[in-house]
């Protein structure tokens, strides 16, 4: 029996991630807790590389997706389990949810695959809560472009970004208990204050 928490955080590039996950994470910490803070595709030495290869390098889609898996495999065996099993809280800047939104929603992969390696590299892992950070591609875009180059994924299109974001909400509604869902394109204080708030039913 897993002791820890594996928590996801999911969005369009530029939703504001990362600037929640921070606040949380410090949120957590100050509590006493052990946090391990870890990003999909990465999150390993070996993961980070091919990270390094799916944002940069062109590649088909099913290749694309098995890379994504093979960085997600060893992701849950070197880093997501052994830290849940220590009784630590797992924050994941993307994770599964990401590959139905990008590839099946984005990109049209066959979702009957993906759900093949889902099971194939995680058996029964799911994660505990999944935070979804909901935006328009406008706002998104308008961001990253103050803020960033953009990779390989977010030099997509606007409509890519629509379907990406509609496969995001189609997925929180069938898990509707394991998602929760913000409304990012509020400011950052009052994002932080509703997740917060949420998390305290986390713990
Ligand atoms: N709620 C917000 N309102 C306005 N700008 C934001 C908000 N959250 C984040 N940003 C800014 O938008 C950019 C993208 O945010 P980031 O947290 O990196 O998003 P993500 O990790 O989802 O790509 C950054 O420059 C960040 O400072
Ligand atoms: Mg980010």
């Amino acid at each position: 029996m897993q002791k820890g928490k594996f928590i996801t955080f999911e969005g369009i590039d530029g939703a504001g991630k990362t600037t929640q996950i921070d606040a949380l994470e410090f949120w957590l910490r100050e509590r006493g807790l052990e946090v391990v803070r870890t990003r999909e595709p990465g999150g390993t030495p070996l993961g980070e590389k091919i990270r390094a290869m799916l944002l940069a390098d062109d590649m088909c889609v099913a290749a694309e997706t098995l890379l994504f898996f093979a960085s997600r495999a060893e992701h849950i065996e070197r880093v997501i389990v052994p830290a849940l099993e220590r009784g630590a809280w797992v924050l994941s800047d993307r994770f599964t949810d990401a590959t139905y939104a990008y590839q099946v929603g984005g990109k049209n992969f066959d979702p009957a695959k993906v759900e093949m390696l889902e099971t194939l590299v995680q058996g029964a892992l799911q994660p505990f809560k999944t935070v979804l950070f909901d935006i328009s591609p406008e706002i998104a875009a308008q961001r990253l472009a103050r803020a960033r180059a953009a990779d390989r994924f977010e030099a997509e299109s606007r409509e890519f970004f629509r379907r990406v974001r509609e496969a995001y909400l189609d997925r929180a509604q069938r898990s509707a208990e394991r998602f929760f869902i913000v409304d990012a394109s509020r400011e950052p204080h009052s994002i932080t204050e509703a997740l917060l708030t949420e998390a305290q039913s986390w713990i």
